[in-house]
């Protein structure tokens, strides 16, 4: 098992061609045995997912085990043996890449899982299991159901594991890369436990114009860094004509002017439950909060970066800056991503160093002790922990720059989508949701009005000036009031133009219109672009299920009351 921790430059298997060919629209052919592969691609993807998810983890909790005393057994019982051919480790072990045949090992059995990796784009952390026991990865990863996933993985058995071999996997420990993270509110909605990603209760999210960091959402793709402020460093490399810069955390904080900025985040898989519903998508199934608005105070990069030797005849040259985080897997490779050098730079940018949140250090969740701040830009650029910065004239080669966080048409599936035919988002489209009342809510007829609130916000620091909120289905509107502070405060002077970071909050109460049973409640946002939500979903249905930002649509009831019930 050892030996997969040296395979940090295993090939990436990007749906290699003849693999996907055998994966053909129509599925038809199958393997022996009782599981038929009858249920499409969905299912296929589940145990990619889940193998791709959980890479990075196995890894890192085997390397742990090298170095860390606290350790559990979590390899479980031996299998009975079958009539299979009986193979050692060392011949597993072989089977590292697509082109020799990607095997793991599950209780003392041999799986050949070639065709599922060849389905994934993220291809380079499947490959971290390649070879070895898939253990580690289940006891650290308990995101995916895996009773659907066990037993589409029977259908793969090639063997069985030597005897000795399974004696030998059964002394591998390891610890959990989870146990340091940090405590959470018990209100949020855990998408995954590990890594961490949750969002709070909608109706939660609209009681604050500033959503305390506490109930923030949290989208995390690995385990929560341990970063010790006295040591750390903030690394910025690749000014042309500069040199590197190695800057503590106090310098960051006294060397620069701290700036504060009101700026919202929004994962670009925010509402991609409602993509589910159409057609089941990848990745996590949030609800409508995966969105939040925080202050944030730091140091401007810009300032950072002319520090460290920026000319603004650079911009010229250098097209980009690249983020990492100090969140890594064992092969170090790190959560990365890149955003435009004019953004970085521009005056009107606000891209900030972010120490503080909501007035506070930032909490271990949200990128202790920095982290950046894209104002207007996806969630996956505003790079948490942060450890170096790089101008450069390429894009970040991270996975989550060039495999994910891109959108595709409807028509693209697994089989034919290619990621580098698609730019990697950066501001974001117009969205908004209701937040109140909540889908099959019920509203008293004697209440004889309803009211509705919600969140709306735009990418590209494009301010939102109209929220429209329709009770039956989107026949008739009416106008909402929009809500720029917190309640009972001065209202904040509007943003300058191009430089709206934060949401409005909206809220409108109407007459209940008579005789209805029930309400249709849609919600839409105009930017001052005049960019307009999409009406449904299925139009931008995508098969990662990102910018998802249709009509959000809530259905309630209205109760009549007991008299009036009488006399009907
Ligand atoms: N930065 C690092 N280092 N690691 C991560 O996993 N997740 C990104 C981004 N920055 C991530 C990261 C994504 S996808 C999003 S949506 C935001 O952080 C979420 O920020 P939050 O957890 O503070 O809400």
């Amino acid at each position: 098992m050892v030996q997969l921790l040296q395979g940090a430059a295993l090939p990436v298997a990007v749906c290699a061609g003849s693999l996907c060919a055998r994966w053909g629209s129509s599925h038809g052919g199958h393997k022996s045995g009782q599981y038929q592969r009858s249920h499409g691609p969905n299912w296929r993807h589940a145990l990619a997912g889940l193998l791709a998810g959980t890479g990075a983890v196995l890894a890192y909790g085997l390397h742990h085990s090298q170095t860390e005393q606290a350790a559990t057994t979590i390899v479980q019982p031996i299998a009975p043996a079958s009539s299979l051919p009986i193979y050692t480790q060392d011949e597993v072990t072989k089977h590292r890449s697509v082109e020799e045949g990607v095997w793991v090992t599950y209780k003392g059995s041999v799986y050949d899982i070639t065709e599922f990796v060849s389905m994934h784009p993220g291809g380079d952390k499947i490959l971290l299991a390649a070879g070895g026991a898939l253990e580690p990865f289940w006891a650290l990863y308990a995101v995916h159901s895996q009773g659907h996933v066990l037993e589409i993985l029977s259908e793969y058995k090639v063997g069985e594991l030597s005897a000795e071999d399974r004696r030998k996997q059964q002394s591998v420990k390891s610890t959990d890369p989870y146990s340091t993270d940090p405590e959470r509110h018990p209100a949020l909605r855990i998408n995954s436990l590990k890594p961490f990603n949750a969002e709070p209760p909608p109706e939660i999210l609209s009681d604050n114009y500033i959503t305390p960091s506490a109930i923030f959402f949290k989208r995390n793709h690995l385990p929560v860094p341990q970063v010790d402020p006295k040591s750390y460093r903030l690394q910025v490399e690749g000014v042309s004509g500069g040199a590197p810069l190695s800057l503590s955390l106090e310098e960051l904080k006294t060397r620069f002017p701290k700036h504060t900025v009101t700026a919202t985040l929004q994962c670009a898989g925010n509402r991609r439950s409602e993509m589910n519903k159409v057609k089941q998508v990848k990745g996590l199934n949030w609800g409508i909060a995966a969105i939040s608005n925080a202050t944030w105070s730091g140091a401007r990069l810009k300032d950072v970066l002319l520090a460290a030797g920026y000319r603004p005849e650079v911009a010229q040259q250098t097209s980009h800056v690249q983020f990492e985080g100090l969140d890594s897997d064992v092969t170090g490779t790190t959560y990365g991503a890149s955003i435009p050098l004019n953004k970085a730079v521009s005056e009107e940018g606000d891209v900030l160093l972010a120490y503080q949140m909501n007035g506070e250090d930032l909490p271990a969740d949200h990128g202790y002790p920095v982290r950046v701040v894209v104002p207007g830009t996806v969630g996956a650029r505003n790079v948490k922990w942060l450890g170096k910065i790089i101008v450069s004239d390429e894009e970040s080669s991270s996975h989550w720059q060039q495999n994910d966080y891109k959108g595709f048409s409807p028509a693209t599936d697994w089989d034919t989508v290619d990621f580098k035919s698609a730019p990697a988002i950066q501001e974001l489209p117009v969205q908004s949701a209701i937040t109140q009342p909540a889908e099959g809510a019920v509203v008293e007829r004697s209440a004889e009005e309803v009211t509705v609130k919600g969140y709306a916000w735009s990418g590209g620091g494009r301010e939102v000036v109209r929220v429209d909120v329709s009770l039956d289905g989107g026949r008739t509107w009416q106008v909402a009031q929009l809500q720029s502070s917190e309640k009972g405060q001065v209202p904040a002077p509007s943003p300058p133009p191009g430089r709206a970071w934060a949401w409005k909050l909206w809220e409108l109460t109407a007459p209940l219109p008579p005789a209805a049973q029930e309400l249709e409640i849609v919600c839409k946002a105009v930017d001052n672009s005049y960019n307009m939500q999409p009406d449904s979903v299925a139009p931008i249905w995508n098969l990662r299920g990102v910018l998802s930002n249709a009509w959000h649509r809530v259905k309630v009831t209205v109760k009549e009351d007991e008299e009036e019930q009488k006399l009907l």
